[in-house]
């Protein structure tokens, strides 16, 4: 028979308590909440934790585990053979009792981002292509456990909260913005209340994330990106002068208090975009003119090879959706080649 489980389980109220030690029996399979449940049952039917699907879905049971963010139900105790295995709660949020925090704050950062906006005349029900859905399928994914804001020192450090809405909104923001039918534009908000620049990409959220959700490569580098062409290109400024943007346009201002913060640009090289008067046709955008049209190299598909042809002159009005940079693949992971053409007349055929 092997050796009881050594648990050291944060007790608890507000900011005052201390680890008391528990032996739990060893069971072939056991996880931590597995453990704590028995200590509940067993020897303390107060200690207060939070849990629901024990499947790593809901994303309730969040804690530390020998100082590491990490799901109860998704760490297993064998991994830590002939050790204690500390559980407490996490850090970066109040604490309620034992190993249940208030996370209430993150609601209220949602709340404060603007929801998926379809073109008015957006025919229903939706229609994407697989490859669109691909492209935002990995940030819903989500489960919204807040073990990356638990972890990302700007929230935990510096207690920073005001100055930076953190990981599992930036997130948010980037399925929003890469949404291939969204029309709204939040790089205002990124430079502004949701404070993308806060982040110094040390990739701590994408290393927690049990969803393994590349958080700060696939999310935020991108939306810095896209934000800090909107808001510091002088070529993007002087384009705005000329042909105001999207989010200087009557009532497309967002009503989250970004009133003097600089209007986006829409568009940034290597944006990948959708051409209305082209069908379904992709273009990636290779330069953005100071009259505010777009530079653009058109995607034709053979089979699993993409073709960019170009350059092409477009106007913005042409362009239905803007899938944000992409990388040097082009759309989806599973193209094996692509090749760059400048051929005008073979365009001119489609
Ligand atoms: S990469 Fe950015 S968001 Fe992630 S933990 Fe580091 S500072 Fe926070
Ligand atoms: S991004 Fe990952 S770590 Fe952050 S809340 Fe969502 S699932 Fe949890
Ligand atoms: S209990 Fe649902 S994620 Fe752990």
């Amino acid at each position: 028979m092997s050796a009881p489980i050594v648990l050291q389980i944060f007790r608890g109220e507000s900011d005052a308590g201390q680890e008391q030690r528990f032996e739990v029996p060893a069971v072939e399979g056991m996880v931590v909440l597995d453990a704590v449940h028995y200590v509940q049952a067993n020897f303390a039917n107060d200690l207060a934790c939070r849990w629901n699907c024990k499947a790593a879905k809901c994303g309730s049971c969040s804690a530390e585990i020998n100082g590491r963010p990490r799901l109860m139900c998704k760490t297993r105790v064998d991994e830590f053979a002939d050790q204690e295995i500390h559980v407490g709660p996490m850090r970066t949020f109040p604490l309620i009792k034992d190993l249940v925090t208030d996370v209430s704050w993150n609601y209220e950062v949602n709340k404060q981002i603007p929801g998926f906006t379809p073109a008015p005349n957006e025919p229903v029900p939706y229609r994407m292509l697989p490859e669109d859905t691909e492209r935002v399928y990995e940030y819903r994914k989500c489960i919204e456990c807040f073990l990356c804001q638990d972890v990302c020192h700007v929230l935990r450090n510096h207690d920073d909260k005001s100055a930076y809405y953190g990981p599992r909104y930036m997130v948010r923001i980037a399925a929003l913005e890469m949404h291939p039918l969204d029309t709204r534009k939040r790089t205002g908000l990124l430079h502004g209340k949701a404070g993308v620049g806060m982040c110094n990409i040390t990739k701590c959220c994408q290393e927690v994330c049990p969803e393994h959700i590349k958080i700060t490569d696939n999310a935020i580098i991108p939306l810095k990106e896209r934000m800090a062409t909107d808001v510091y290109d002088p070529v993007a400024r002087i384009a705005r002068k000329l042909r105001p943007g999207r989010a200087s346009q009557p009532g497309s201002e967002s009503p989250d208090g970004l009133a003097g913060a600089t209007p986006p640009q829409r568009f940034a090289v290597k944006d990948v975009v959708r051409l209305k008067t082209r069908g379904r046709r992709f273009a990636r955008v290779g330069r953005v003119l100071p009259d505010g049209k777009l530079e653009v190299w058109i995607l034709h598909m053979n089979g699993k090879v993409q073709h960019w042809d170009g350059p092409k002159i477009v106007r913005t009005s042409e362009v239905t959706n803007n899938y944000g940079p992409l990388d040097e693949v082009g759309i989806g992971s599973k193209l094996v080649e692509q090749y760059i053409t400048e051929d005008h007349a073979a365009e001119q055929q489609h």
